[in-house]
């Protein structure tokens, strides 16, 4: 009897705190953001946008990408009986979420997805390491391969029209962001931005060589609606929210070696991207899906924005990050 009355009095007590609590941060809005600024890397923020997108390399874009040239770049671990096998690809853009497509998260093949890999480049070695010079060489510290904790896919995503193709997954840990092996994209929120030039990177390949063991890099260039709609008769492209078209630039398409043709096979979720004022990598689109497999080389692939879901993204970080406070105060 007593001890009921304990408990009620204790959780009429813990509700009041609680109460008090929400006041108070709900009441102290500059306190936070300014706790934000001193910690750029802290895990509890939105985007990281002072550290995001930095280049390790100032000189051009290889097809094979070099150690830390892509430190945002993640790759799926899907499970099944105990066997995890990785492909396709997010993006680092916080330390605890990676953006990508529906495709990758629903993808069942494998299995579930159960994993993020961060901070990967040569899929084929523990430790990557880098030749500086003859006797020099630099190496990366092991990938993390973090439990995916949840997959939120935006709530507009249509299947059938293939439109809204983004979703985000929360990771169980924050990455732990060095700003070298792992650092987050920076992300486009301009709907009217215009690059000079796109890129794509992806570990992909034709089915004969398998997968890159390292990510490739190729220049790509947007075309038309209506000359991507030309280039695939049998399906009906959607534009919806910005998506649009690209197809391998020039200099990668004048290969004579079917080897050295380049093949996106596998570069769903894929980051489209260009460099930025300021030097640093942007986050344009997504490679949200491509030709039926073995794509001919002028085939385009269609790209879904992630400016007009930038809201969207930022509204979840947040709304998480808000629970998580509520949370460990109780
Ligand atoms: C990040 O920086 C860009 C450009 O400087 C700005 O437009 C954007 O609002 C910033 N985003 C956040 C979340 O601070
Ligand atoms: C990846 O690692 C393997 C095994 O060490 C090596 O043979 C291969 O050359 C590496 N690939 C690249 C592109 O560095
Ligand atoms: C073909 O590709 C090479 C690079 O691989 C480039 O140097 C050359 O200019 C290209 N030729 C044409 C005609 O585009």
């Amino acid at each position: 009897m007593l001890s009921l009355q304990v408990k009620i009095m204790v959780r009429i007590l813990v509700s009041l705190l609680l109460l008090i609590a929400i006041i108070f941060i709900g009441g102290c809005p500059a306190l936070t953001e300014k706790k934000e600024n001193n910690l750029p890397n802290s895990g509890l923020l939105a985007l990281v946008n002072q550290t995001c997108g930095t280049r390790y390399y100032e000189s051009n874009f290889p097809v094979d990408t070099r150690l830390f040239e892509h430190p945002w770049l993640v790759q799926f671990g899907y499970e099944r009986e105990l066997v995890v096998n990785y492909v396709f690809q997010g993006l680092l853009i916080h330390s605890k979420y990676v953006l990508t497509t529906v495709f990758v998260v629903q993808f069942q093949d494998f299995g579930q997805l159960k994993y993020a890999r961060v901070g990967e480049h040569n899929t084929s070695t523990n430790t990557d390491c880098e030749k500086l010079s003859l006797l020099e060489e630099t190496c990366a510290p092991l990938a993390q391969s973090i439990l995916v904790d949840e997959v939120i896919v935006h709530p507009d995503y249509n299947m059938f029209a293939q439109i809204n193709d983004i979703a985000l997954v929360k990771l169980r840990v924050a990455a732990i962001v060095d700003g070298t092996a792992v650092a987050p994209i920076c992300v486009n929120d301009d709907l009217n931005y215009q690059s000079s030039f796109l890129l794509v990177a992806s570990w992909c390949g034709r089915r004969e060589t398998g997968l890159s063991l390292v990510p490739k890099q190729y220049f790509m260039k947007p075309i038309s609606p209506y000359e991507c709609q030309r280039l695939m008769p049998r399906h009906s492209v959607s534009f919806a929210n910005g998506m649009f078209c690209i197809v391998f630039d020039e200099r990668h398409t004048n290969s004579t070696e079917l080897a050295y043709e380049p093949n996106l096979r596998g570069g769903s979720g894929a980051p489209i991207y260009t460099v930025h004022d300021g030097n640093r990598i942007l986050l344009v689109g997504l490679l949200s899906y491509g030709p039926r497999y073995p794509a001919k080389l002028h085939e385009p692939y269609v790209i879904i924005p992630v400016a007009p879901f930038y809201d969207w993204m930022t509204g979840v970080i947040e709304a998480d990050r808000e629970k998580h406070m509520y949370n460990t105060l109780i």
